[in-house]
């Protein structure tokens, strides 16, 4: 059977209409599978929601503008990988609302910065940046040590993550307090907290006493010194390469 193609060509309606077709049913094959599925992330092991010090953190370094000086995305390219170490997965970020990925880099990336340095460091570097890198252009924000940290909104911030999807039990939300304060507390007892979050870094951050509300510098560093760990990773992806 012979079919004359010449009549759609010479038929601009019926090209566009017949096109318009064609291009539909690919895209629906694309696109209708995904309907399917909970979700297009690869799950990872060890991710999990920020504890309640973190997730304040979290909120001061939003609320700080941090990202508009650093990135939290390690690209998978040679350079950024020897720098900055593992390539940043999506699922590392699963529970960042909002993420805080990104290309502006007046500062290093921040997507592995946990553990790098110590908490002493830190507290220095957020105080005066230039006693600890003379060169740094990085503003100070010494002022974040004189502020408690707020708490009447946290279970009530909690509550609003997980109805968008951060799977905070109702365990986790009840003990939102005893958590925020067991995190500073190296002298506690904060197996309930590593409990309801494995690997969370309990530490004096800054030398505010047990039982006293964190300051927002304590949270910051909570923060920060998690950033880029809860995934075991056994090998540098360069170690993986052949070569
Ligand atoms: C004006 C840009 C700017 C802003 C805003 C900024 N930083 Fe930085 N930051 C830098 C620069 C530049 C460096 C590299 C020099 C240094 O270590 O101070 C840096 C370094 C850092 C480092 C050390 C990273 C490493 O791997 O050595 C951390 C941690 C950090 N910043 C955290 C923060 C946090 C937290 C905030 C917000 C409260 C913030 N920065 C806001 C510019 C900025």
């Amino acid at each position: 059977m012979r079919f004359n193609h010449s009549v759609i060509e010479k038929n601009a309606i019926l090209l566009l209409v017949l096109a318009l077709v064609t291009v539909s049913i690919g895209g629906l094959v694309q696109i209708v599978p995904l309907f399917t599925i909970e979700t297009t992330i690869e799950r990872v092991d060890g991710v999990r929601p920020y504890t309640p010090l973190e997730q304040i953190g979290r909120n001061i370094y939003v609320r700080e503008g941090c990202y508009l000086c650093h990135s939290q995305q390690i690209r998978p390219f040679r350079d950024e990988v020897e720098r900055y170490g593992h390539y940043s997965l999506a699922a590392e970020s699963m529970y960042d609302h909002p993420f805080q990925w990104g290309s502006k880099r007046n500062g290093p990336d921040l997507a592995r910065v946990g553990g790098k340095y110590s908490n002493d460091w830190h507290k220095a570097h957020l105080i005066h940046p230039q006693d600890v890198v003379p060169t740094s252009i990085m503003p100070s924000y010494a002022f974040l040590a004189q502020r408690p940290v707020r708490t009447d909104d946290l279970t009530g911030h909690l509550k609003t993550l997980r109805a968008v999807g951060v799977p905070y039990s109702d365990d986790m939300i009840a003990h939102a307090q005893q958590d925020l304060l067991a995190q500073i507390d190296p002298d506690g007892d904060g197996s309930a907290l590593t409990a309801r979050y494995p690997g969370a870094v309990v530490a004096s951050f800054t030398g505010t006493p047990s039982g006293a509300a964190p300051t927002e510098m304590d949270a910051v560093i909570a923060y920060l010194q998690m950033l880029g760990t809860l995934v075991p990773f056994q090998k540098t992806p360069l170690e993986n390469l052949v070569q």
